[in-house]
């Protein structure tokens, strides 16, 4: 029988975490029945006020929403790690290589390279050891690299791994088929993992996938994915990324998730990880930046899924992350142009076609600039 979590939320009330989403959630109903202004610019939340302060108001960019963005974001690239792992076909470990190092020649900060989890789960991940030997580890750039247990960090830090990220959930039946542990077990695994890591100096990212709803339990609570991040926090995240692992979430919903969330978790140590089976990601992304999270995970060509959520497909493609955060002026140092080629490279090598709107219509113009060049040349000639 799955045991009942009983949970104390910071306003001292006791809150069964299987207790149905939005049930006795007034200010749901508060969401879902305003106009949109009224909801983004309240200043309930005091979290979101200190977020804020780090803002301009200054009308440079068009407007109260626009000039209330965050100015920088930071991209975490998935691509060869959540992107890759879900490939039913063996991917050669030089073709993950090429992948990982025409990404790192973007501009990219941080690459999540693989997962030291067992091969018998996932096979595609089985050349961890390869890939983390084979990058510069010691350049500017962050690989992280997914530890499900002590074995698995060992094993990665053994192998030269500075960075690990450690995953957990909102929902029951998914960290059960993800890593065969409850949401205690894991989190009592993961402390485990965050002490070692203490010890060695490695940093550690956390993840609470299902933020929004499970492929097994229906929709989460969002009290119980700040419950989770506050865990993962306490034990030595420097970061929470929330996941919409199948990608299900839209503006209100993700926007109810996160200002739970940020009632007691700082906006600086939260990251968004949305799928995009329903084409939402960017709504849902847009909607984190205006209650002014900046780190954003993503997927070149928008590779990905993940083997144990049916129906997840997969990340949000960097391609059009960049191209809309350049659209409303916020920098992240990631030159769109270099992805792109990133992205076509591994979708060929895939035998697939590119999963990012963006990449494909830089593709296109790029066609169409050359065609024109040549057509030039030739009258000339
Ligand atoms: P288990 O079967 O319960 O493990 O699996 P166990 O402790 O009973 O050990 C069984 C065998 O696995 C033993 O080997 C262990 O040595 C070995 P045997 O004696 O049978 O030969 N083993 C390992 N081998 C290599 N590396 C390890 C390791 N640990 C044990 N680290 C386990 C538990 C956690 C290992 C397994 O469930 C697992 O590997 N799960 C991986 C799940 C995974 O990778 N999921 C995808 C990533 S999460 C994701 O995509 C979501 C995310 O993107 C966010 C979002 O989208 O929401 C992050
Ligand atoms: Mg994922």
């Amino acid at each position: 029988m799955v045991s009942r979590l009983i949970l104390c939320s910071s306003r001292g009330q006791k809150r069964n975490v299987f207790q149905p989403y939005f049930q006795n959630t007034q200010r749901h109903h508060e969401l879902s029945t305003k106009p949109f202004s009224h909801r983004s610019f309240s200043n309930s939340n005091p979290r979101r006020l200190a977020a804020s302060s780090v803002r301009t108001y200054s009308s440079s960019r068009g407007g109260v929403i626009l000039d209330s963005l965050p100015r920088t974001a930071k991209i975490v690239e998935v691509g060869p790690r959540d992107g890759l792992q879900n490939e039913k076909q063996l991917v050669p470990t030089v073709t993950k290589l090429e992948l990982i190092n025409r990404l790192a020649q973007s501009g990219l900060s941080v690459i999540e390279a693989t997962s030291f989890v067992s091969p018998k789960w996932v096979p595609q991940m089985g050349d961890h050891r390869e890939i983390i030997t084979s990058l510069d580890l010691n350049g500017p750039l962050n690989y992280p690299v997914l530890t499900p247990n002590v074995m698995g960090y060992k094993a990665a830090v053994a192998a030269g791994a500075k960075e690990v990220a450690i995953f957990s959930a909102a929902s029951e039946g998914f960290v059960k088929r993800n890593i065969n542990a409850s949401i205690d077990e894991s989190l009592k695994r993961f402390e485990e993992v965050c002490n070692s890591a203490k010890q060695d100096g490695v940093l550690v990212r956390g993840y609470v996938s299902c933020v929004i709803e499970c492929p097994y339990d229906g929709k989460s609570d969002p009290e119980v994915v700040r419950w989770v991040s506050e865990r993962l926090l306490e034990m030595g995240c420097y970061e929470v990324s929330l996941g919409d692992t199948i990608g299900v979430g839209t503006p209100p919903t993700f926007i109810t998730m996160l200002e739970e969330v940020l009632t007691t978790v700082p906006v600086d140590k939260v990251a968004v990880h949305c799928h995009d089976t329903y084409g939402q990601a960017l709504a849902n992304i847009f909607a984190s930046l205006q209650l002014g999270v900046n780190v954003i995970d993503s997927s070149v060509a928008g590779l990905g899924g993940c083997p144990f959520a049916a129906g997840a497909s997969g990340n949000v493609a960097t391609e059009d992350v960049l191209y809309m955060l350049d659209g409303l002026g916020i920098e992240t140092g990631v030159d769109l142009d270099a992805v792109v080629d990133a992205g076509r490279f591994i979708s060929n090598a895939l035998g697939r076609p590119i999963a990012a709107r963006a990449a494909n219509a830089v593709l296109a113009k790029r066609a169409r600039e050359s065609e024109k060049l040549q057509k030039a040349k030739a009258e000339t000639a």
